[in-house]
């Protein structure tokens, strides 16, 4: 597996299915030159969904060219509760991408514990895959998950699954159990939108680009990430050939990559420090609960998160990006902000929280920082 893999869902003309004829032939061409690209840097590991609408489709004009054992093919197909239905997708997805078998299926999405239960039932999507697998259709099967940590635990723990897509960087720790218990499964490890979720590291405030030199945002969150031998590749989200370069060009320090992360998250741990206390860095999210406990789904976690990397990193724009999704990401991007404060009674939620005192204002403080217009998912625009 390379330590980069190309995504699947940036470069696609439509989000929705389209006839093939209705694709401009730019569009196609610059799909296809990013594959290229990408197996010319050697990031062979092409990943798309199902729920990328053109994407596999259009894969489908470039993959079958390729050398199939040179590389590897990974699609994903949401969960639901008729495993026939899940086969017929799945059978759809070969044929848009005009190949006989996936490297790598997913379950696209094991966002909460109803997909879980469903997924493992005995004649659930699970087994399905499992008959695929038998039929060499597949090779692997995994998951990708935007639920709450306790969840992946607990579809790790299922020993189900080859491999888990989770959300893992330098701005989110919260599912790192979750990875050390992929590991000690000897489970693939694949980070979601390290550059996009992870931070918006390709539009990065200057105080950040400071604090990262030598290095760039995006470079010093690519290395952040694989210093861990736990994570296996970082999905990145090209939408032309051109977008892999930088991160490419971060792997001349591969061979001493502990060095050359450890001093810039030092510089970058002691900003946060001076900016918001050491205590409060280290022991943010200690006691609290996941949205699903709070009252009105205020996903606290999430929103003190958001606070913490925009307030002492100047990391706003992100934090807007992904605080204005809360509410309208339905479950990928669960809970509510912090906007309906007044309407709920906090206390029980934060009692064993070290900062149960001061957290009310800090929400606060996080909705005028962070709230504009609600935002809406990618698929949904
Ligand atoms: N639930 C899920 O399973 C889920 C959710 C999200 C993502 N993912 C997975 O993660 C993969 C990557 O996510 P992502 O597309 O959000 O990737 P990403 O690499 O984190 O972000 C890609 C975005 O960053 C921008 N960008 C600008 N310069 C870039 C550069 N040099 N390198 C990379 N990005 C640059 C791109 O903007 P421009 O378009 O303007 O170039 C693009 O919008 C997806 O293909 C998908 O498989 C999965």
């Amino acid at each position: 597996m390379p330590v980069f893999s190309c995504g699947g869902m940036r470069y696609q003309f439509k989000w929705q299915d389209v006839d093939p004829n209705e694709v401009p032939r730019e569009n196609q061409a610059n799909l296809e030159a990013t594959i290229h690209r990408a197996l010319d840097l050697g990031i062979n590991h092409i990943e798309t969904a199902r729920g990328y609408g053109s994407s596999e489709m259009q894969l489908g004009g470039v993959l079958p060219t390729l050398a199939r054992d040179k590389i590897i093919v990974q699609t994903k197909v949401a969960p639901c509760d008729d495993a026939e239905k899940f086969l017929r997708t799945f059978d759809r997805s070969l044929r848009y991408l005009r190949l006989d078998y996936v490297d790598l299926l997913a379950l696209h999405g094991i966002n909460h514990r109803k997909f879980l239960h469903d997924s493992l039932k005995k004649d659930g999507c699970v087994a399905a895959a499992r008959k695929l697998r038998n039929e060499g259709r597949i090779r692997f099967l995994g998951f990708s998950t935007h639920a709450t940590t306790d969840i992946i635990l607990d579809a790790v723990r299922s020993d189900e699954f080859d491999y888990v897509n989770l959300h893992w960087y330098f701005v989110n720790d919260l599912n790192w159990p979750a990875i050390q218990a992929a590991h000690e499964r000897d489970m693939g490890v694949f980070i979601i939108s390290p550059n996009d979720k992870g931070g918006k590291l390709y539009e990065p405030p200057q105080k950040l680009v400071e604090l990262c030199r030598p290095l760039t945002p995006m470079q010093f969150n690519d290395l952040y990430c694989l210093a861990r031998p736990e994570v296996h590749t970082l999905s990145c989200g090209a939408s032309k050939p051109s977008d892999f370069d930088e991160h490419v060009a971060a792997l001349e320090h591969y061979d001493h990559i502990i060095a050359a992360v450890d001093s810039i998250e030092q510089r970058l741990r002691d900003e946060m420090n001076r900016s918001l206390g050491l205590e409060w860095c280290q022991r943010w999210c200690e006691g609290l609960p996941q949205y699903s406990e709070v009252p009105g789904q205020v996903n606290l976690l999430e929103v003190l998160r958001l606070w913490t990397f925009a307030k002492s990193l100047d990391l706003l724009e992100w934090g807007k990006m992904r605080y204005n999704l809360l509410g309208q990401g339905d479950h990928w991007f669960p809970g509510e902000n912090a906007g309906q404060l007044k309407t709920v009674d906090l206390k029980p939620a934060l009692a064993r929280s070290p900062f149960a005192e001061r957290i009310p204002a800090i929400l606060q403080e996080a909705h005028r920082l962070l709230f504009e217009a609600p935002k809406k998912r990618l698929s949904q625009s």
